[in-house]
């Protein structure tokens, strides 16, 4: 995949979430996960993302990708209130994740963030984290958002993007490009949702010349014609869906009929 810039740091347009899929703990669920990992590898999808939130996930990738840690970028996220707290819950993500250094620290749904964000800078003096970032699943986050952007003090956002949820187009991906922040988009495919909730089948005739054979390719080319966008983030409990998905990243920009094209084929099929 050819590698676009989250703020200083290098990573493919296709990353990949886990938030729900790696939250497993029977050994056959997580030898599925090595499953994904390897393909992962296979394919150049390098950037991981957790959170303390998601359960076991962030172990679950510390033991799949413990004897590969330098083939992959992995972002977590602080998400508690009070500062001793958080200063616990970031100590345990690095024993989660069995490493020493983790390359993005995100504030969690910008939970007590004020507290929690000299912990981090602290941390990244020391060069123990690379990158720190904030995130919001909820556009009435927006305005504080853009206010801590403003701050100076964080290199990177994680924010929801597809063909039906375009709030951040307004103003923050503007910024995010203006000011060198990288941009991390979650929930790429609504959870599922945009896959799973058709009322039609879309007719992906005209995007085949193209290289798009899947809907879910669609809707994840689409995010990436956004050049202001860093990494899109689908997440998978099944690992077939890595080639698919990351296939999307070694395709030419996507032409701006075909993309629109895409947004008419949404609002008739969902
Ligand atoms: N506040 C926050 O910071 C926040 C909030 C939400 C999400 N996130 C992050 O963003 C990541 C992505 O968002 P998300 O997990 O909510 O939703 P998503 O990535 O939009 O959707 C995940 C779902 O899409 C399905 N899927 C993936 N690839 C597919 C394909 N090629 N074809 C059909 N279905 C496919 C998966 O099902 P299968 O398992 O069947 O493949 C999974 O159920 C999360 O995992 C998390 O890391 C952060």
């Amino acid at each position: 995949m050819q590698a676009r810039k989250l703020a200083t740091l290098e990573v493919p347009p296709i990353g990949m979430g886990t938030w729900k899929t790696f939250d497993v703990r029977s050994e056959a669920e997580i030898a599925i996960r090595k499953g994904i990992i390897t393909a992962c590898v296979a394919e150049g999808v390098s950037f991981l993302d957790s959170s303390p939130m998601y359960g076991e996930s962030e172990s679950v990738v510390g033991v799949t990708t413990e004897e590969k840690r330098e083939q992959f970028q992995l972002a977590t996220k602080v998400w508690c209130t009070g500062l001793s707290q958080g200063k616990a819950e970031i100590a345990r993500s690095f024993e989660r994740f069995r490493t020493d250094y983790i390359d993005v620290f995100q504030i969690h749904n910008l939970l007590d963030w004020e507290l929690h964000l000299p912990t981090l800078e602290r941390l990244q003096a020391e060069g123990r984290i690379g990158l720190i970032g904030i995130t919001h699943y909820l556009t009435e986050a927006y305005p504080e958002m853009i206010r801590i952007m403003k701050s100076g003090r964080i290199g990177t956002i994680q924010i929801p993007y597809n063909v039906l949820e375009r709030a951040c187009e307004q103003e923050i991906l503007s910024l995010a490009e203006e000011l060198g922040i990288g941009v991390i988009v979650m929930k790429p495919l609504d959870v599922g949702r945009l896959v799973t909730g058709l009322k039609r089948e879309p007719n992906l005739s005209p995007l085949r010349a193209h290289g798009i054979e899947t809907w879910a390719q669609a809707l994840l080319a689409w995010i990436l014609a956004d050049p202001r966008v860093s990494v899109v983030i689908p997440a998978t409990s099944k690992p077939e869906r890595i080639q698919e998905n990351a296939a999307v990243g070694v395709l030419p920009a996507l032409p701006k009929e075909l993309r629109a094209y895409i947004e008419k084929e949404a609002q008739r099929c969902l």
